[in-house]
């Protein structure tokens, strides 16, 4: 993929009061989308259905993010904190997730996420960790920076 579209510096304003929400399967492919999800990713509903939740992923974000976000999962704990997201126009958007898993009858049967805006003064904040640590774990270096 390339990254040197100039639709890659654009955001997407997550709006507030509002739900971002998606299921998945056990391995991660999307089983749900609400209309939001759609509309802030550039994807359609049918689109996301049935593709792995990375589909969204931005190069900005360090693996070890997700790593935690699986080992939490897998230990049945619920995961949160801070995601940005890459658009299907390469595009992007951050959100606050909550990540958890859904029972039936005691078994663990889907994950859902359900996200929420974050402020900008949050925005500056991940984007400077989430460079530090791409650069301290040797992936992708890229450095953001922010202009107010
Ligand atoms: C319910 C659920 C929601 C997820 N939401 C996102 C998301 O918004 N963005 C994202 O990049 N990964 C999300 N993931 C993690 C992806 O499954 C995947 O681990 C991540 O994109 C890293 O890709 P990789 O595992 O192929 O390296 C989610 C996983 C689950 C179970």
């Amino acid at each position: 993929m390339e990254f040197n579209r100039s639709e890659f510096l654009f955001e997407t304003e997550v709006p507030e009061g509002e739900l971002i929400i998606s299921r998945t399967d056990l391995k991660g492919r999307i089983t749900y989308a609400n209309d939001l999800f759609a509309q802030i990713s550039g994807y359609s509903v049918a689109e996301l259905v049935g593709k792995p939740h990375s589909i969204v992923r931005h190069p900005d974000m360090p693996k070890r993010v997700f790593k935690q976000m699986w080992e939490k999962l897998k230990n049945g704990q619920k995961w949160e904190g801070v995601i940005k997201n890459m658009r299907k126009d390469t595009g992007y958007y951050w959100v606050h997730a909550i990540v958890s898993g859904m029972y039936k009858d005691d078994k663990l049967v889907e994950y859902k996420s359900i996200r929420t805006p974050i402020t900008k003064a949050q925005k500056i904040e991940f984007q400077k960790k989430y460079d530090q640590m791409r650069n301290i774990d040797k992936e992708n270096i890229r450095t953001v920076l922010y202009s107010n």
